[in-house]
């Protein structure tokens, strides 16, 4: 699958079937988001990859009761220094490397930026000073949504100046 064609497919997807996703395959989409270009390539980042079905289930209450985040295969955190000036922009490359290798590989993500900050950091163990910017669910989709709309190209672009 080419990129154009993983970004035209990919949809939020928040319904999973109950399937591990093989460690092989796991590392492949990892690999996506070590691979992500960053401010001055500091790569302020981290990841916390819980796979585990207890503790996925335990992280419902702390994202705000969604459902899936305990259904999915992997919840992946996305954590970054604030201190870094493009800490949030590098790691939200890196999370949507994710969803695109992810889509190519036949799975479905979801962006999860509804959180208890505190509660969230604790439960992952998340060291003073960084922060968990978004999370994001992984796994093999059971549900095939209808793609979201989208501003117009004329609503979006603007050509030579803003206005
Ligand atoms: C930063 C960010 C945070 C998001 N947080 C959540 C979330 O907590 N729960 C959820 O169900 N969807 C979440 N989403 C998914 C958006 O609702 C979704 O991307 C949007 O509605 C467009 O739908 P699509 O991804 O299927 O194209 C989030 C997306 C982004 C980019």
């Amino acid at each position: 699958m080419d990129v154009t064609t993983a970004i035209q497919k990919r949809r939020s997807i928040r319904k999973y079937k109950d399937k591990e996703i093989p460690k092989e395959l796991l590392m492949q989409i990892l690999e996506s988001a070590r691979l992500a270009p960053s401010g001055a390539n500091r790569q302020p980042w981290q990841l916390v990859v819980v796979t585990d079905a207890k503790k996925r289930k335990a992280l419902v209450p702390v994202c705000k009761d969604q459902k899936f985040v305990g259904e999915c295969s992997a919840f992946i955190a996305g954590i970054d220094d604030p201190v870094q000036k493009w800490a949030r922009v590098d790691i939200a490359i890196a999370l949507e490397h994710i969803a695109l290798v992810a889509e190519e590989k036949g799975l479905g993500t979801c962006w999860i930026g509804a959180f208890d900050q505190e509660k969230l950091r604790d439960a992952l163990g998340v060291p003073p000073g960084l922060v968990v910017t978004a999370g994001m669910t992984l796994g093999y989709p059971d549900e095939a949504p209808e793609a979201r709309t989208r501003k117009t190209m004329s609503e979006l672009v603007h050509w030579e100046s803003y206005s």
